[in-house]
């Protein structure tokens, strides 16, 4: 399976590719963790793309695009998971030469829809621990108050969750990636779901389509 997540931010990627992981067992290949990590270890990179993700704004098509595909060719060989990449037109038409070189084709494009509203409701709630486990104040509360249940570290909130900073990437989203929604169609390989269902329907959808497509 040669699967990519698309959906605006919020829309639950990140929840959903947890549990697709532990489905298939499919390397996991997430941009914006990533990222993070970078911006974290204060690579060249990290520094670079900080500006970028702190203002909502996307990185750069030339510092991603190596990056991910430098993965995609070490860690891909059999599969891979991508949450956050592509995001451009850009990063598409690399990605679809990238697989053509080694021989690969994508299995399909994950849409995870979810309207404005509900996103910023959801990441103004959003709280994750250092090892990416996901929690909601309202809708995922942990048992103990900012504690990670599955390994006891603190919880934190990301810095590009503040309201203003996810409007911002919201009209990002909207202006610069949504157009890969008919992309992924026009090439027959988009397939759709409705992210404001419940997490475990939306993950039995999903998986109940891939069976369809191996
Ligand atoms: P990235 O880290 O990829 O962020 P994003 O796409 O904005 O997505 P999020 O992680 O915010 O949301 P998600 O859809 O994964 O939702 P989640 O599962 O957490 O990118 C960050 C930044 O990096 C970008 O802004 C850009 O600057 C840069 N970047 C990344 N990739 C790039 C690229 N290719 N090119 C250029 N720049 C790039 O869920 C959200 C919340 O909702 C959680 O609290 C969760 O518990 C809850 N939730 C999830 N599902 C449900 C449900 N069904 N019902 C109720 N609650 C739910
Ligand atoms: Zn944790």
């Amino acid at each position: 399976l040669n699967l990519i997540l698309l959906g605006p931010p919020g829309a639950g990627k990140g929840t959903q590719a947890a549990r697709l992981r532990e489905d298939f067992g499919l390397p996991y290949i997430g941009t914006g963790d990533l990222l993070r990590e970078h911006k974290e270890n204060g690579t060249e990179l990290g520094l670079k793309a900080k500006e970028y993700m702190d203002n909502g704004d996307l990185v750069p098509d030339e510092l991603i695009i190596s990056m991910i595909l430098d993965k995609v060719e070490e860690d891909g060989d059999d599969g891979f998971l991508l949450d956050g990449f592509p995001r451009t037109v850009g990063q598409a038409d690399a990605l679809s030469e990238e697989l053509d070189k080694l021989g690969r084709r994508l299995t399909a494009a994950l849409s995870i829809d979810a309207s404005d509203d509900v996103v910023l409701a959801r990441l103004s709630g959003r709280r994750q621990c250092s090892n990416g486990h996901l929690y909601h104040v309202d809708f995922d509360p942990p048992k103990h108050d900012n504690v990670c249940d599955q390994d006891g570290k603190p919880l934190f909130q990301r810095k590009d969750d503040e309201p203003e900073t996810v409007k911002k990437r919201l009209k990002t989203y909207h202006k610069m990636t949504e157009p890969l929604k008919d992309y992924y169609d026009e090439r027959g390989l988009l397939r759709r779901f409705d992210g404001t269902r419940d997490k475990t329907e939306v993950h039995d959808h999903i998986r109940a389509t891939l069976a369809t497509l191996r």
